[in-house]
């Protein structure tokens, strides 16, 4: 496919703000978020990262060293438990070409070579035809609707899980 994933690094502020605090990209999310969160944000999954609770990569086309778009996986507590979460986002201009279920597909092969992350769930909005396409393609299980909360919005969305060692 002509693409890598890598770790998020300090320099990719610019590529959170026009993903994060750009309201076409963020429609689906609740809306644009403030950019002066930004490069606090960079530096929190850089620290995750880091210290291994949390994989955030960011999609690169072979050879340009340009950020097309992000996967991440973190894991939260809901109802006691805790679980493991994946989201993506490509940019406009890199749409539509298989990007994102290219790292999406990836990003779970390696959580599975890596024994790590067991399940996966995944929340987008129910009006977000991109994404939940890229559940079905991918292989997840639609398991019903659910309310989440991101970014401290309330989101109505789909509830797909995915078993990486099925892939
Ligand atoms: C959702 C998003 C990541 C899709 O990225 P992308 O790289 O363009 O998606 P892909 O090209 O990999 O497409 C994956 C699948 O979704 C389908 N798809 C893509 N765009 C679609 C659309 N607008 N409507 C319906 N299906 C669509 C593709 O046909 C493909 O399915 P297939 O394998 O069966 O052909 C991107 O549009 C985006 O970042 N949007 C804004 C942020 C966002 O909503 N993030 C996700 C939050 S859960």
């Amino acid at each position: 496919m002509g693409l890598l994933l890598r770790d998020v690094q300090l320099g990719d502020v610019d590529a959170y703000v026009r993903m994060r605090c750009d309201p076409v990209m963020m429609a689906e999310l609740g809306g644009p978020l403030p950019r002066e969160g930004m490069p606090t944000k960079v530096r929190q999954d850089v620290e995750s990262v880091a210290a291994g609770t949390a994989w955030v990569k960011m999609i690169v086309p072979d050879g340009t060293g340009t950020v097309a778009g992000t996967v991440a996986l973190w894991s939260h507590e809901e109802d006691g438990a805790t679980i493991s979460e994946i989201g993506w986002m490509v940019l406009p201009e890199h749409q539509g070409r298989g990007y994102a279920k290219w790292a999406v597909r990836t990003v779970l092969e390696q959580a599975r070579d890596a024994d790590a992350w067991g399940l996966v769930h995944a929340f987008p909005g129910v009006t977000n035809a991109a994404s939940n396409g890229i559940c079905r393609s991918v292989g997840f299980t639609l398991l019903g609707e659910r309310y989440v909360t991101f970014a401290d919005r309330v989101l109505r969305t789909n509830h797909w899980m995915i078993d990486p060692r099925k892939l």
